[in-house]
């Protein structure tokens, strides 16, 4: 079975989306950026090895991305989490990962890179918003896809009441993202596309606004 090790900084939501999922995977370690995360209580809760590694006990980058690699390492995971971890890491980190790190980015990417994604969707006035998982590569959210949901922005929409409709499918679309890995079913082709292998082809289509034809 493969393990993963999940790294985050805050409240855990996708993380406990994880843990809940009952996938086929050896959880091994939750690790959190921040010591006061709720998160690492909530791990805890489900008998998770919960570590916390306070990135302000390291004076750059490089130093805490060093120690966070030696801490992961000692759990020798086959998948590196990213469940709102809010560092930016290291090329070097990254590139030692390739493969084996994904993230989750509450947006449709490549719309929206970086934070308040959803004041920002709603400031451009689009129609439909989302979240998706991808891998990780140097470049800050601009990896390859590996499965995106979409959502309506509905009349009346605040930045609270969007983002907890991109949160829910966030929760659904990660676990599915981790057992699929887990499965051996993601290749990245040369090109950066990632291919669901066999993958069942259902055509539907999100309209947003929506009005029966
Ligand atoms: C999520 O919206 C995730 O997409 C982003 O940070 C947030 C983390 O939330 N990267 P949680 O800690 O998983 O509840």
């Amino acid at each position: 079975m493969k393990s993963i090790v999940i790294l985050i900084s805050g409240r855990g939501s996708n993380m406990q989306a994880i843990l809940e999922a009952r996938l086929p995977v050896k959880i091994a370690a939750v690790i959190s950026s921040n010591p006061n995360a709720h998160g690492l209580e909530i791990a805890r809760q489900h008998g998770i090895p919960a570590h916390a590694l306070n990135h302000r006990d390291h004076e750059t980058r490089e130093e805490f991305d060093t120690a966070l690699a030696a801490r992961i390492a000692g759990f020798n995971p086959d998948l590196v989490v990213l469940a709102g971890f809010m560092r930016i890491l290291t090329p070097n980190f990254v590139n030692d990962y390739n493969g084996r790190l994904i993230n989750i980015h509450p947006s449709l990417l490549p719309a929206f890179t970086g934070l308040n994604t959803h004041a920002r969707a709603l400031t451009e006035g689009v129609k439909i918003h989302g979240c998706t998982v991808h891998f990780v590569t140097p470049n800050l959210d601009k990896g390859p896809i590996i499965i995106q949901a979409a959502v309506p922005v509905l009349p009346g929409d605040t930045e609270e009441t969007l983002g907890a409709r991109v949160l829910e499918q966030e929760h659904k679309i990660y676990p599915q993202a981790i057992r699929w890995f887990a499965e051996d079913r993601l290749t990245v082709t040369p090109d950066c596309n990632v291919i669901l292998q066999n993958q069942q082809p259902v055509e539907t289509a999100l309209r947003s606004p929506w009005e029966p034809q």
